[in-house]
C-alpha cells in the first residue's frame, strides 16, 4: 500500500502523516516514511528526537554531493533507502528526499532532482506500506506520481484557500488515475465543516478536530502520538489507521 498526503501549506499534513505512520506501524505494517518536503520535519512528528533527524542525509543532497548527474543511471530506490533511511520507532524507516541548504546550481528538472521527486512513485510497495508527506501545493503531488492502486489523502483546514487547494489536488489525483482519494477535514468544528468539504471536494471526507493537545505536543517538539495518544485528534487518526488497515 502506498499513501501520499497532500494539501495546502500548514493544513496539518505532517501532523497527520506522523500519527498515521506510527499507527500503521503499531498495527503491524512495515512502514517506509517518505519526507518529501524540502524543509523536512516529519521525523519529529513520528517521534524522533531533533538531533537524530538532523543526522539524516536526504537523497538529493547525497546524490549532488557525490557528483551524480543526469547522465548517470537512475539509482535503485531500494538501494537509496538502504543507504539513507533512518530507523525510527516501531521499525519505521524514515527517508527524506531533499533539504534546501544553499542555492543549487544543478538543473532542477532532471537527474538527481528527478530521482528525488519520483522516489515515492518508484519505490515498490509489495511487502511494505509507503507513506509520503508531500510538500505543500500541487507540484509535489504531480511529481510523486501516485498510481491507480495508491491512496491520496487530501488535508484541508476550513479556510477557503485551503479548501480550494484541496479541491485542485483531488482533481489532479483523479487525472492521474488515483481511485482512492480521501479528504481530511482538519481542525474541523463539526459535521457542517465535514459536509461542506465533502461537497466541494467530491470525495469522502473524515474529520480531525481542532485539538489543543496537538499544539501542546508541537510546542514541546514531540510527537502527539507519543504524548497525547488519547486526544480527540489522535483518536481520529487512529480511526483512519483502522480503516486503511481493513481496506
Ligand atoms: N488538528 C489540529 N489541532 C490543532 N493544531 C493542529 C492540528 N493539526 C495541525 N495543527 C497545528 O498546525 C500547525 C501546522 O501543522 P503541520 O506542520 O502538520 O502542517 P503541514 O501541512 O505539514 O505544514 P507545511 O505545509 O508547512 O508542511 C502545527 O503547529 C500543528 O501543531
Ligand atoms: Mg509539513
Amino acid at each position: 500500500m502506498k499513501i501520499a498526503i497532500t494539501g495546502k501549506g500548514g493544513s496539518g499534513k505532517t501532523t497527520i502523516a506522523g500519527a498515521l505512520i506510527r499507527g500503521l506501524a503499531e498495527a503491524g505494517h512495515t512502514v517506509v516514511a517518505v519526507d518529501a518536503d524540502p524543509n523536512p520535519n516529519l521525523g519529529i512528528s513520528i517521534g524522533l528526537p531533533r538531533d537524530s533527524v538532523e543526522t539524516m542525509e536526504p537523497i538529493l543532497n547525497a546524490l549532488l554531493a557525490s557528483g551524480h548527474t543526469h547522465n548517470d543511471p537512475t539509482p535503485d530506490p531500494d538501494d537509496l533507502l538502504a543507504r539513507y533511511g533512518l530507523g525510527a520507532p516501531n521499525g519505521i524507516v524514515l527517508i527524506a528526499t531533499g533539504k534546501i541548504e544553499r542555492p543549487s546550481d544543478a538543473c532542477l528538472c532532471c537527474g538527481s532532482h528527478n530521482t528525488t521527486r519520483q522516489f515515492f512513485g518508484s519505490l515498490p510497495s509489495d511487502h511494505r506500506t509507503v507513506v509520503a508527506d508531500l510538500e505543500a501545493g500541487l507540484n509535489d503531488l504531480m511529481w510523486a506520481r501516485p498510481g491507480p492502486d495508491d491512496t491520496v489523502l487530501v488535508v484541508a483546514e476550513p479556510s477557503a484557500k485551503s479548501v480550494e487547494v484541496a479541491r485542485r489536488a483531488c482533481r489532479l489525483a483523479e487525472s492521474m488515475g488515483v481511485q482512492k482519494i480521501l479528504g481530511i477535514a482538519n481542525r474541523s468544528n463539526g459535521p457542517d465543516d465535514v459536509a461542506r468539504l465533502a461537497e466541494i471536494l467530491g470525495v469522502e471526507v473524515v474529520p480531525v478536530v481542532e485539538d489543543p493537545a496537538v499544539e501542546r505536543a508541537d510546542h514541546l517538539g514531540v510527537a502527539p502520538f507519543d504524548t497525547e495518544s488519547g486526544s480527540p485528534a489522535m483518536l481520529a487518526v487512529a480511526a483512519l489507521v483502522e480503516r486503511l488497515v481493513k481496506a
